[in-house]
């Protein structure tokens, strides 16, 4: 096999402090592992828009195509918000080009985060959800689509082989998981949630071990917060997959330790936290990279198959927690504090 070739993209905000923090904690790890990861950085969002003029170039474009994984920070920031390109057209961009249809999140409440949660104890403890969040169609992505002062137009839309792709993917997903999953809709009212529960109840038969439930996305919100143990898979369209992650983002205590996934059908997977640049917090060298590095962990197990380097950093990084935290967790650890610590632990486990 070619060298693993991996595109980095900083970003902006505090992208580039957390994957500094991270590229500089997977070349430790692969000092120990003995793998050569090959990472190739290139300019996206506000970056790139500042460098080129676009948020999304064809260059770019050209060498993801031949990466085998795509690692992606954060892009975004009040300078660009009144561009007429903003770096987030880049990011549905990207998403769209790698055809990215499923964004997976996960929300585990361990014992240490049960104390940052937000929620009582009682209900925060054994929460261990998946969000499937539909990612390249949906009302981001819906025609017509136009903005003018006197009225503005979005479009939800979904074909059926888009809902039954996604629909598949979370059964598979729960066959290795608890056996559970809930598409969270609002069938009530959208007619492309019929067609999501139509879709869900046509594939189910051929996971009869798999139990189905349908929420509407209102009602889900609250049992999010309510009683997080009841979801094992919850698969949703974009939209909802957006909101919801973030509300189940907050119940672990802090968005900057959450990692997602987004899998593609036959190109590399994206890899990236799911909060976003925090610009407030920029250059002050105050970032949780925990979100960056484990989205990393996740390359390396699902893309490479590299259990040996993942394991090496998760141990290094659930042994430095244990003495300190980053600063949103309550701990005194600055962004490269945090990060050496994790470099010093892996050379001293090896
Ligand atoms: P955000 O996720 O950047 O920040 C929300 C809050 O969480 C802020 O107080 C921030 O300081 C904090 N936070 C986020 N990540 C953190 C980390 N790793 N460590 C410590 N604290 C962290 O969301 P916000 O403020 O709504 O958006 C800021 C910019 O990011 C906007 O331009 C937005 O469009 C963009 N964005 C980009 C995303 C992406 O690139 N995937 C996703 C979400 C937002
Ligand atoms: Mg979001």
């Amino acid at each position: 096999m070619h060298e693993p070739i991996i595109t980095v993209l900083g970003g902006d905000g505090i992208g580039p402090e957390i994957m500094a923090a991270t590229r500089q904690i997977i070349q430790a790890a692969q000092q120990v592992t003995q793998v050569n990861y090959h990472f190739v950085p290139m300019a996206f969002g506000g970056c790139s828009i500042d460098q080129f003029g676009e948020p999304l170039t064809d260059a770019l474009l050209a060498q993801v195509k031949r990466s085998d994984a795509v690692l992606l920070a954060a892009v975004g920031g009040p300078k660009w918000d009144h561009y007429d390109v903003r770096p987030e057209a880049g990011l549905l961009g990207l998403r769209a080009a790698m055809q990215v249809y499923a964004n997976l999140r996960p929300t585990k409440i361990t014992a240490a985060a049960v104390k940052r949660s937000p929620l009582k104890a009682e209900i925060a403890q054994n929460t261990n959800f998946m969000i499937v969040r539909e990612l390249t169609s949906g009302i981001y992505f819906g025609k017509p689509r136009h903005y003018a002062a006197t009225q503005a137009v979005d479009t939800m839309a979904y074909a059926r082989n888009e809902i039954s792709r996604i629909i598949t993917y979370a059964f598979q997903l729960a066959q290795q998981r608890d056996r559970h999953v809930t598409v969270v809709d609002k069938a009530n009212v959208l007619a492309t949630s019929k067609l999501w529960r139509d879709v869900a109840e046509e594939i189910h038969p051929q996971y009869p071990e798999i139990t189905l439930d349908f929420e509407y996305v209102d009602a889900a919100a609250m049992k999010i917060v309510k009683s997080p143990q009841q979801f094992d898979v919850i698969v949703t369209s974009n939209l909802f997959g957006d909101i919801l992650s973030d509300e189940a983002a907050a119940i672990t205590g802090s968005i900057g330790t959450i990692p997602s996934e987004s899998i593609s059908e036959n190109g590399p997977n994206l890899y990236e936290p799911i909060h976003g640049s925090a610009p407030d917090i920029a250059g002050q060298n105050i970032a949780d990279p925990i979100g960056m590095i484990n989205s990393a962990v996740l390359m390396l197990q699902h893309t490479f198959n590299d259990q040996a380097t993942a394991n090496v950093i998760e141990r290094a990084m659930v042994a430095v927690l244990q003495q300190d935290q980053p600063v949103d967790l309550g701990g005194q650890l600055s962004t490269t504090a945090f990060t050496q610590r994790i470099c010093t632990q892996i050379q001293q486990n090896s």
